[in-house]
């Protein structure tokens, strides 16, 4: 199936093309059944499916390549350490950066956050100030809590306008001279809110502190160029995009990471040690102690591949086709209030919602009857749903093997719940 352009929506001749039916049968688990119903997989915000390229490259890599990396002379240690900087290549053309020894692998984007915070954060003080969101998933606040918990400084915050946007109002004062570090989400992994970073990456520069951009949900589904946006670092995670769980990414800066203390201390990451003391590697070694996710690297160079086969626009394009698609189906279902922006411009493929008087974990449970799955619950982001005054929501999430025909399986599995709670 081709996807068409819904009615409404510009339509251009040069439209990236998408053969949806091609790209689901890459996908093994697509085709099983839940319940006895055909496979509904609305979740993707939470983990991605893997395609069968991924899944065989890190089962040829174990079957036919595997030994440690970095420290064996055999001819099997060559080839894993061949693959796995291989993996770091890609990963640095993937996001254009500038060399690859500025991605650094993590075990998720939760370790590379927690990295910059314990490494580069470990020398603030008070007076000291971090920024993040409202918006931010737990990952990116807890982290920062920690730290100035640590050093002694402070952490402030945007908030969050009614349409789910991030309120910029306050740009200036917020931002400050005091300001070490900005963290935010670059999409929100509850409002599917897409954050323009123009005027925050202004003020940022202006007074001399780092930009930090959480990735985890924009990387997988869309083109992205750090030297574009003009962050000092990033952070994703491979299991959002078709790869692996198990690996994340911090890309930092040359400059920056050449600078930052050791985050893990262990084997791999040293220059030297002695009995009275040791000496660091060059990053990003020195951020990589003890073995790494070697076949998760492996994986993960796999995924990209396939997403560069695909086509980054064309998958960006299909995904903007489905969030238009599932803003008007949802839009008429009564009793049903989307939490985020209600235009597809400015936002990704994640919708969050409340069906009136049903608990989204009612809500998914029957959907889950039916084959679909969502997530439910806070989304590890309490502070929006304080900042919305809900317990919890229901979320769909889509990626490039979601069909319009899945989402009008929602509005009516949506029909039913109602018609189950009223
Ligand atoms: N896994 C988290 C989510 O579902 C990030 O949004």
């Amino acid at each position: 199936m081709t996807m068409t352009i819904p009615a409404g929506m510009p339509q251009y001749d040069d439209m990236p093309t998408f053969d949806v039916d091609r790209v689901r049968a890459d996908f093994p688990i697509l085709g099983r059944e839940v319940g006895g119903q055909p496979l509904i997989y609305l979740d993707s915000a939470n983990t991605s499916q893997k395609p069968q390229q991924v899944i065989e490259a890190m089962a040829v890599h174990y079957a036919l390549h595997n030994a440690n990396v970095a420290r064996s002379v055999h001819q099997l240690g060559t080839e894993a350490t061949l693959a796995y900087e291989g993996a770091r290549e890609k990963v640095a053309r993937f996001i254009n950066a500038p060399s690859a020894d500025e991605i650094v692998f993590t075990k998720n984007a939760t370790e590379a956050i927690n990295l910059v915070a314990h490494s580069w954060g470990s020398s603030l003080k008070p007076g000291d100030e971090i920024v993040i969101s409202e918006m931010e998933h737990h990952s990116n606040i807890v982290p920062w809590q920690l730290l100035c918990e640590r050093t002694g400084a402070t952490l402030k915050w945007f908030g969050l306008t009614e349409t789910g946007r991030l309120d910029e109002s306050d740009v200036d004062t917020l931002i400050n001279e005091r300001t070490k570090l900005v963290s935010i989400t670059h999409t929100s992994n509850v409002l599917g809110t897409v954050n323009a970073t123009a005027r925050i990456t202004d003020r940022v520069r202006e007074v001399g502190a780092l930009l930090m951009l959480d990735c985890s949900q924009t990387i997988p589904h869309k083109a992205f160029d750090v030297v574009d946006y003009d962050a000092d670092f990033i952070v994703f995670t491979g299991h959002k995009m078709l790869g692996p769980t198990g690996i994340g990414v911090l890309w930092g800066r040359a400059s920056l990471l050449e600078k930052m203390p050791p985050f893990l201390g262990g084997g791999s990451m040293i220059e030297t040690v002695r009995m009275t003391g040791s000496t660091w590697a060059a990053p990003p070694a020195r951020f990589e102690a003890g073995t790494p996710p070697i076949a998760q690297a492996v994986g993960l160079g796999a995924a990209i591949d396939y997403l560069n086969d695909i086509g980054m626009d064309a998958i960006a394009w299909h995904e903007k086709t489905l969030t238009s698609y599932a803003l008007d189906a949802l839009s008429t279902v009564d009793g049903v209030r989307i939490y985020g922006p209600k235009v597809p411009v400015g936002r990704g493929a994640t919708l969050s919602f409340s069906v009136e008087g049903v608990h989204p974990h009612d809500v998914g449970q029957v959907l889950d009857s039916l084959g679909i799955q969502v997530r439910v619950g806070h989304h590890c982001a309490r502070p929006i749903m304080d900042r919305y005054s809900v317990p919890a929501l229901t979320r769909a999430s889509f990626y490039l093997y979601n069909t319009t025909d899945e989402i009008d399986a929602l509005v009516r599995g949506l029909d039913q719940v109602k018609r189950m709670f009223s």
